[in-house]
This record gives C-alpha cells, structure tokens and sequence, in this order.
C-alpha cells in the first residue's frame, strides 16, 4: 500500500513526522497527533462524544477506544499521540473495538429516557447517528431509570434536559477554559451525576449558546428555538455572520423563509465553532421586514412626495442631470461585498475620475466600544476591512480610525460637493440624519442611493431613510439575498451565500447599468451574476491573483 504524505499545516509541518499505520493505510503524521486526527487524515471516523479539538482532552465517554499494537488494552484515541511506527485499529478491523463501542453505547443509553420524538436533536444527534452506525442492538436493560432534572433553565437562553445529558462535560470545559466564565459544573457522582449552575448564578457569558452547539445529544437547546421545527423540515445554508467583522461561521437552518435557528460552523482560523449571542441570536436583524420593490424619484425637496417609478426610468433621470465636470462624492456601505465595492470603485473612477484614496471616497466603519467581549470585533459591519484593502484608507494598524475620520469629514463637508452617490444600506445610518445634513443633502444637484431598504409609514408610504435627502433611489439587494466576498478583520476572505432570494436586482448590476446610462462600461454583459463578477475581479484586482472560488472554499483563504 502506498505512503499517504499527509502535513497540511505550515506550523504543524515544523515538526517532526512519524510513520503510523491505520487499518492497514500507512500514512505521515506530525508526532504527538492523537488518533482521531490521524485517522480522520486517513479518512477513517472515530467515533468520539467528549473531544473537541479546541477544549482541553476530559477522556470520559470512551467512545473513541482503538486498539494499539504492543499495549494490553484497547486505549482511547483522543489522548493518543502518534509516535514513529505505531500501528492502529479502529472499529473497522477490530473486533475487539467494535465491541467496546457498542457496549460503551449501550450504557450511555441506560438511563436516557429515548425521547426522540419530543427531542430538538433528534435528526442531527450524535447517540441516534452512532447508536445506527455502531451499536444497532435492542437495550437489555429492565431495571427503572434513574430520573434526572428536566427543563431546567441554565439563563436566560439555555435549557437543559438532565437525563440525556451523557456528561461529556464539553459545556463545562468551554465555560472554563473559553470564556473564562466558569459558569457550569458536574455535580453528584455515579448515575446521579449531572451538570449544574449555582443558584445564585446564571449561563450568561457573552458566547453562551455555543454550549447548545457543543452538546453532542439533545441535552442543552436553546430556549427561543424549543420545538420551533423538526430539522428535517429545514434547508440548512452555511455561510458567514454579518454581525462584525470578526466573521465567524454559521449553519442558518432555513423554514418557510425564516431563520429557525442558528449553529457554529467550525474555522480554525476564524471563530472555531464558537459563535457569540448577539450575532446568534440576533441573526435576523439586519433582514429588513421590507424591502424595496420599485425606483423612486422624489418630486419635491422638502416633503416626501416620491414617484415610484421603473428602474430604467431613474437610470434615465439620473443621466439627464448628472454632470461629469461637477464635484462628486461616493458614500460606501461596509454591507457590499468585496466585488460590489470593487466595482463600484471602477464606476467612481470611470463617470467621475474619483480613485477610492482621494477624499472624495468614504466608507461607514460602525465602531463601538465592546470592552473585554470574546469574539466580537469593535466594528460591527463584516466588509468594512475589504474598503481599506481597495484602497478607500491606507492599510494600518488603525484602519478602524481612518475609515471613522475619513468618513466624517467627508459627511460634514457634502455641502461643498455637488453630486453625491451612496452605494448600499447603511451607508448613512437612521440616527446619524440631522436636519442639518438632510438640508445639506437636499441642496446638491444630484443625489442618488442604491439600497435594499424599505419603511412603511403609518399611511403606508413607502420610503427608505435615503429618500428623506436623495433625488433617485435605486433598488438594491439585502445583505441576506446575495453571494459574495467578506473580508474579515484578520484579512480572511470568505465566502458569504444567500439566504433568500431577492426582491430587487442584484446591486453590481445597478451600477453597471447606471455606469452605461453615464458613459461608461464597466462590465460589458448586461446581465451578470455573483459568479460573473467574481471572476472580472479575479481578473484585473492584483490582491485576487491566482484566487479561485475553490480556494476560498468553505474555510475562507488568507489575503
Ligand atoms: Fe455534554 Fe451536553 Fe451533558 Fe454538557 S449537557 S455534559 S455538553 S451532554
Ligand atoms: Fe457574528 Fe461577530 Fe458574533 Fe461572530 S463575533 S457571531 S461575526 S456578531
Ligand atoms: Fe475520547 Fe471521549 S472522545 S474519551
């Protein structure tokens, strides 16, 4: 059998590789690798309840056990090194391993109460997936279960299920060593053994439903989404949070066009499989409950008299008055994705010969103060890093702060501007329009915005904060119904997918449209999709050279 060279790691390539061999596969390992990692590089499973590869090794569901040639007995794979020469068998060629696996799962079973059918985990639980693959064999067990705590709350967004809870302690172990919070406890011993909160205490770290995503069984769920859907009536999209610019890794499991519930999806490099509360659970709020479904001219200046007209109508208004010659600003949202910022950045440079560094270019950053929060970034928008990378400020330790300063100056001097252009939602925020800055607005020659947003008024007029000050408002896709690129705040670039489809045309598309209406082409087909863009970038952006979509794959790729 040939040798596997499996050393994927640059770090890990430092060190020193050993031979090992796995159900008769030999392969190259870096030393100390337990056998779960090496055997998952030889694409075999161990099965494993308590291991994580970023907690501390606990060693206490023994599902893991393998065979090692040379030692008496079978010896638990999560906290076992590689070392040169070492041959190892799974279940798959040892009997013996197979055997302590199934009884390993027919006493985690003892006292669990089998309530699939009421269970939130049922369809994505790890005693149901391993009781199928490894154990298939009816419970012997006659004696009456030892009944545990039920429904018992842990905070204000966890529950907990004692009796099928296999104390694993990965909840504990998180709570310990990840937010330092230490919130939870094993308590009592035997099979009265369960996980406990002091009284006086509760489960509120800032990342505390990630203990609902670690739990292996149906054993801690989240209070919001109990009973909300059976995980088979779902569509499940993996994807990236647009809650900061940390972008951890989500799982959206999607039902009748709602977020129904919200997991961790792991990147080393990112966000592990941790995800925090506000980005969980606060999933939905950057969906807005309308969008926009029309162009919109307004008719008056100081009302709020819009016309609702077709796109191709506010293209065409847009042209008639837009002048080349004149001053023009450019107003980003850290919304785009990195192709529509690309290619907006072609359009300020093709109809006003504005590059993104000149100060003609700002972008909203959305900072805040987060104090010692885990995982949260201060920015609290995904792609404001993906301006600085096109040029908007210089690339800095303190972008952050250019972007804000830039950005200020640019939106208290619009009145020295004549044209104005705001490309996505969020570019302005509701609370930052005085009337000071509506009436500066109001007094350009020309102000056009791009956006997905909608507010209905109590007379059902429909208007977006943008129609309060610009002439044309074109309408634009939501952060949730498009595919694109992020750049995170580490400079990982990320691959974000649509949730819902959109209402509105994609908003690249407005801005070459618009571009042609002025003069210019920016991408000569009409029509193009997410993938299109992608590749006209990959093709002229210097930072994209030699990416592929592959590349950049599931996990995100440096740049
Ligand atoms: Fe493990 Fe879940 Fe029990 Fe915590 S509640 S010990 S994660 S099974
Ligand atoms: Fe979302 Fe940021 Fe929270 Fe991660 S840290 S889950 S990206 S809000
Ligand atoms: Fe090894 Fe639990 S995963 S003992």
């Amino acid at each position: 059998m040939g040798v596997n060279k499996i050393v994927s790691d640059t770090q890990e390539s430092k060190k020193e590789i050993v031979n090992i061999t796995i159900d008769g596969k030999e392969l190259q390992v870096p030393k100390g690798t337990n056998l779960i990692e090496a055997a998952k590089m030889a694409d075999t499973e161990i099965p494993y309840y308590c291991y994580h590869p970023d907690l501390s090794i606990a060693g206490n569901c023994r599902m893991c056990q393998v065979e090692v040639e040379g030692m008496r007995k079978l010896t638990i794979g999560c906290n076992t090194g590689a070392t040169e020469g070492m041959v190892v068998k799974t279940q798959k060629t040892s009997k013996k391993v197979a055997d302590a696996q199934r009884s390993t799962l027919e006493f985690l079973l003892v006292n669990h109460p089998l309530d699939c059918t009421v269970c939130d985990q049922a369809g994505h639980c790890k005693l149901q997936d391993y009781y199928y693959e490894y154990n298939s064999k009816p419970s012997r067990f006659l004696e009456d279960k030892v009944e545990k705590v039920k429904a018992e709350s842990l905070g204000p967004e966890i529950i907990y299920d004692g009796e099928r809870c296999i104390l694993c302690t990965r909840c504990v172990r998180f709570c310990e060593e990840v937010t330092e919070s230490g919130e939870l406890g094993l308590y009592n011993r035997g099979d009265k053994a369960v996980i406990g909160i002091d009284p006086s205490n509760e489960l509120t770290n800032e990342l505390s439903g990630t203990v609902a995503d670690l739990c292996p069984v149906g054993a801690l769920t989240h209070k919001r989404w109990r009973f909300n859907t059976r995980i088979w009536y779902t569509k499940e999209v993996e994807s990236v949070c647009s809650g900061c610019s940390t972008g951890c890794n989500v799982k959206v499991a999607l039902r009748d066009e709602q977020i129904v519930h919200v997991k961790g999806r792991y990147n080393e490099q990112v966000n592990k499989e941790w995800l925090c509360d506000e980005g969980r659970y606060g999933f939905d709020r950057f969906r807005s409950q309308e969008y926009l479904d029309s162009a919109y001219i307004r008719n008056d200046i100081d009302g709020l008299d819009l016309d609702e007209v077709k796109n191709e109508e506010a293209l065409n208004f847009v042209a008639s008055k837009f002048d080349k010659s004149k001053k023009t600003a450019f107003v980003l949202s850290p919304f785009l994705t990195f192709e529509e910022l690309w290619l907006a950045s072609k359009f300020a440079k093709s109809v006003s010969s504005v590059e993104f560094s000149s100060p003609d270019v700002a972008m909203q950053v959305m900072t805040r103060d987060i104090g010692s929060k885990k995982l949260l970034s201060p920015d609290y928008a995904p792609n404001a890093k993906a301006g600085v990378s096109l040029g908007v400020v210089p690339q800095s330790d303190n972008w952050r702060k250019d972007l804000e300063s830039k950005y200020k100056k640019l939106i208290s001097n619009l009145s020295s501007y004549k044209q104005v252009f705001f490309f996505g939602d969020f570019a302005i925020l509701d609370d930052a329009l005085d009337q000071e800055l509506i009436k500066n607005i109001n007094a350009l020659d020309l102000s056009v915005a791009v956006s997905s947003r909608a507010l209905v008024d109590d007379e059902s007029v429909v208007s977006t904060s943008y129609a309060q000050f610009c002439n044309v408002v074109l309408p634009g896709v939501n952060v949730y119904q498009k595919s694109g690129l992020f750049l995170n705040k580490d400079s990982v670039l990320q691959r974000v997918k649509k949730f819902f489809e959109p209402v509105g045309v994609y908003d690249a598309v407005l801005y070459n449209q618009l571009a042609s209406k002025l003069g210019a082409t920016l991408i000569e087909k009409e029509d193009f999709t997410e993938r299109d863009l992608f590749f006209e970038v990959a093709k002229s952006f210097s930072g994209f050279k030699d990416l592929t979509l592959a590349k950049v794959g599931q996990s995100g790729v440096r740049i």
